[in-house]
């Protein structure tokens, strides 16, 4: 039987609170067994994803949602701001060798998200953006 499990959070805009998610996403992990080394990878995808709506996105409720949905096999993670959104193509692509020169070394965090998930989704409009990611455990 294909046992799937969701966790569906609404989480103040409070400095490290992406850890409540965190959490959250450890014990389900627990839960149905999943190897360590792929709950540590999906709780960074979950950081940087968090992060972003909280101190980009300008958000207009108190509140982001995160939910995930996880079984065995997969972790589907969606993040929904209610900010300003962006446009994902006009956001430059971070070279390693023009980081070192420049003073400017942050705009990592879409690149990891693009590189650790298997799938990477942005829909993003001037109601807010959402993510979804999806991140195989096998
Ligand atoms: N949820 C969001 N709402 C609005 N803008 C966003 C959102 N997520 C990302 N952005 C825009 O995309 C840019 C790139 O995001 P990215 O995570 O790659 O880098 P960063 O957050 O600036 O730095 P880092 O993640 O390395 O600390 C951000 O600077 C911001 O302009
Ligand atoms: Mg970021």
């Amino acid at each position: 039987m294909d046992k799937r499990i969701k966790l569906e959070i609404k989480l103040p805009l409070v400095k490290d609170i992406e850890l409540v998610a965190i959490e959250g996403l450890e014990l389900m992990g627990r839960h149905l067994q999943i190897a360590e080394e792929k709950i540590g990878e999906a709780r960074i995808l979950i950081t940087e994803g968090i992060i972003n709506a909280i101190e980009h996105s300008e958000n207009t409720t108190p509140f982001i949602d995160v939910h995930f949905i996880m079984n065995i096999d997969a972790l589907v993670i969606i993040i929904t701001d209610y900010g300003k959104g962006f446009d994902p193509s006009s956001v430059e692509n971070p070279e390693i060798d023009k980081k070192l020169s420049s003073n400017y070394k942050r705009g990592w965090g879409l690149k990891l998200m693009r590189e650790m998930s298997d799938e990477f989704k942005i829909d993003s409009s001037e109601k807010g953006t959402k993510i979804t990611i999806t991140k195989n455990l096998r």
